[in-house]
């Protein structure tokens, strides 16, 4: 029996090459389809809908007309370079003997089931002359239809050998068109989106940053087969590559007018080498495809991501008050007790301690100075953080820190002691950003060092309850004291980086698995599934300006849910009205940056029954699917849906997002969605500002058909300018 249960639950089956190969990689619905040809060269013969009947996969090899020369051979699932391919290669390899050669022939494949909902599909390739191995991973999420791919490359040659380009995953889509939703940015401009129809040739979306390497590009983009996908139609795949480094995505339109794709590390400056026997791990690619447009693609997105990788991605969140934007580096321990009164009057858990509390001989009132000495500053804090952990809990709120251990200022005693732990060049000048220079995790010294700037602050305060840990700069000047003394390559260096960073996230997690980490990167320079799996949440930008956020907001929920986005009401746009900015927040998971004594008492009233209502709904956001029912590109407002997985609650967010005459109301209902038709719904109004009155009845009854069907009018204008609705059924 036992025997049994062990073959059901890990069912592995392995296969070698025989005259017709046929890997089929199959989500609950779709299909990906891999054909090994008469060379042994694995081909992806096919993308789309599962059949049902498996032995039919093999009959689309029969259908294909392009395999008679090499010259044709652009579907290869892992394209090697220097022999028969003459397209961008996946993999290029200089052997130990110095040739720049690679053929991949397939050995052997096997697939196991790793629980009721994931399969792992491993398939292995060989070089027949150098030996050296290629495993590829293919992770389906059966429900969610998200497709985890990486790769295993293992030197078996004698000597050195050096990757010059080692991708995660190289794809093959048949499709007439390919159109690219892609996103540029800049600090405080994060997630602006552009889409374009792909052309013959290669589109690189790529970054050379290093750390915050989304800052210009995130490693994210979405594509739409066919047209250009909207949230009900089309077909789509959203994607991301779990790397906090360099990327690069290559997309290039055949000959046939298919695309070959392939993404992973950057290959800019990242040559790396492997000893004889030494294996490499590439990132994890992550996708997910729906036929049925990017809302299901989303809902299907978010689902995996809260289960699967985001760090406590099912559990809850701490609404919180930061002191950032209300004091910046101005603020001594008095003025923070008293900042922590605020905290409790709007009603929220958490108090966070933004920059500015440490370094002594340089002290950080700025953000030229202190930065990597990380001891409490005696003149603000003379009791230290112990006491200030002490005052928050008294007063019935818990305590959080900011922290940026992976950089530092020239101007500290961490530059002056270690500036071998610098990334800098040791004979030129220094270039900085934001002040400062990044410290060279690969240096395991230098792991050590960060792990311990954590590990110190919470052994002394273990009631710190939340981080914020930021990483303000990319690298410039790439050089490690480090490598150049293990004799390794500078080129590791991008590389060993970002590992090194997991290193140390690893243990941190390991050490601390239930502290709340907000994952910042001087806005949102840096977020992407590799950091998440360590992170709670993220900060999407420094940009609070709510229109600016409501547009960011919307991009970003393509790729991550709302319990990750952090979103917090300030002073960024006094001109918006405090409604109108915790309307915003709301949406995601909220916070307050703003000094609480400043607000007049119709303003306080509104925040605190705005935090009392947020955490009535906030389950729905944070565990509930997203309907994004109006896009604000199309329309003067946005509009937002979140539905619980029952479909007895739900909450709509509405915001206008044009000041122009006759732009500035909703005209028309919008149609709801994720609701049961059958059920009967209330609709109530939320967040009403104190003194006004909403028009909206919430007597009346609607059936869910009806909400569906024709749809709800949000009364959006230029007096309404954002609405919450909540909507529950009606017992
Ligand atoms: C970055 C973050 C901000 C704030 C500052 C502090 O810019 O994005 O939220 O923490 O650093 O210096």
């Amino acid at each position: 029996m036992r025997i049994l249960l062990l073959v059901l639950t890990s069912f592995i089956f392995v296969l070698q090459h025989s005259a017709q190969t046929i890997i089929p990689i199959e989500s609950s619905t779709h299909a990906m389809v891999i054909h090994a040809d008469q060379d042994k060269r694995l081909r992806q013969v096919y993308f789309g809908l599962r059949l049902s009947n498996t032995d039919e996969y093999k009959d689309i090899v029969r259908q294909l007309r392009y395999e008679g020369t090499n010259e044709d051979v652009f579907n290869h699932i892992y394209t090697p370079s220097g022999t028969w391919n003459i397209a961008e290669p996946a993999l290029h390899i200089l052997h130990a003997d110095g040739n720049p050669s690679t053929e991949l022939e397939y050995v052997e494949h096997s697939t196991t089931i790793l629980d009721d909902h994931i399969t792992l599909t491993m398939i292995e390739l060989l070089d027949p002359v150098y030996k050296t191995a290629v495993q590829l991973f293919y992770k389906v999420y059966q429900e969610e239809n998200v497709f985890e791919l990486w790769t295993m490359i293992k030197n078996g040659e004698e000597g050195i050998i050096e990757l010059k380009k080692y991708a995660s995953a190289n794809l093959y889509f048949r499709n007439n068109n390919f159109y690219l939703t892609h996103y540029h940015g800049s600090w405080a401009e994060e997630m602006q989106p552009e889409t374009q129809l792909l052309t013959n040739g290669i589109k690189v979306l790529d970054s050379k940053l290093g750390t915050r390497a989304n800052l210009y590009a995130p490693p994210t983009f979405l594509l739409s087969l066919d047209s250009e996908a909207n949230e009900e139609e089309g077909k789509v795949i959203l994607a991301n590559l779990a790397w906090s480094g360099n990327y690069r995505f290559d997309f290039e339109k055949d000959r046939y007018g298919n695309l070959r794709f392939i993404a992973g590390v950057n290959d800019h400056s990242a040559e790396y080498r492997l000893a004889a026997n030494q294996s490499f791990e590439t990132p994890h690619f992550i996708f997910t495809y729906s036929g049925h447009g990017t809302g299901d693609a989303s809902r299907n997105m978010h689902r995996w991501a809260r289960k699967y990788r985001i760090y406590d991605g099912e559990g809850d969140r701490l609404t919180l008050l930061n002191n950032w934007e209300a004091t910046y580096f101005d603020f001594d321990e008095d003025k923070l007790v008293g900042l922590f009164d605020g905290a409790k009057t709007l009603g929220v858990d958490l108090f966070l301690l933004d920059d500015g509390w440490f370094a002594n001989k340089y002290p950080r009132n700025n953000d030229r100075a202190g930065l990597g000495d990380w001891q409490e500053n005696r003149n603000k804090l003379p009791r230290g953080l112990n006491y200030l952990v002490q005052e928050a809990n008294n007063k019935g709120i818990k305590f959080g820190i900011w922290i940026e251990p992976e950089m530092v200022n020239p101007k500290s005693e961490l530059y002056e002691n270690h500036r071998d732990w610098v990334i800098r060049q040791p004979d030129r000048k220094e270039f900085y950003y934001r002040n400062q220079l990044v410290l060279d995790l690969s240096n395991p010294a230098v792991q050590d060092y960060v792990f311990g700037v954590f590990d110190t602050i919470f052994t002394k305060n273990p009631d710190i309850a939340y981080v914020k840990w930021d990483a303000n700069s990319i690298i410039y000047n790439a050089w490690s004291a480090y490598l150049d003394r293990q004799r390794m390559p500078q080129s590791h260096l991008y590389t060993d980086y970002v590992n090194g960073l997991y290193k140390v996230l690893d243990r941190v997690r390991l050490k601390y698995p239930k502290v709340p980490i907000m994952l910042c990167s001087g806005g949102g320079g840096r977020v992407d599934y590799g950091a998440l799996q360590y992170f709670t949440e993220f900060w999407l930008s420094d940009n609070t300006a709510p229109v600016d956020r409501v547009f960011m907001q919307w991009e970003y929920s393509y790729f991550y849910p709302a319990i990750a986005m952090c979103a917090h009401v300030t002073d960024w746009d006094k001109n918006a009205s405090i409604k109108y900015r915790t309307d915003v927040a709301s949406m995601g998971k909220l916070g307050f940056d703003i000094v609480v004594d400043d607000l007049d008492e119709n303003d306080l009233k509104f925040c605190q029954e705005a935090v009392s209502n947020y955490q009535s709904f906030s389950d729905i956001l944070w565990h509930g699917d997203l309907y994004r029912l109006q896009s604000p590109y199309e329309k003067p407002f946005a509009c937002f849906q979140f539905v619980d997985s029952t479909k007895s609650r739900s909450v709509v967010f509405s915001y206008l997002v044009s000041n122009r005459y006759r732009a500035n109301y909703s005209v028309e209902p919008v149609r709801l969605k994720g609701l049961d038709p059958a059920k009967q719904y209330q609709i109530k109004e939320l967040n009403i500002y104190p003194n006004t009155v909403s028009p909206i009845d919430s007597t009346l009854h609607f059936s869910g058909e009806y909400l569906i069907k024709v749809g709800f009018n949000p009364d959006v204008s230029a007096n309404r300018r954002s609405v919450v609705l909540e909507i529950k059924e009606i017992e």
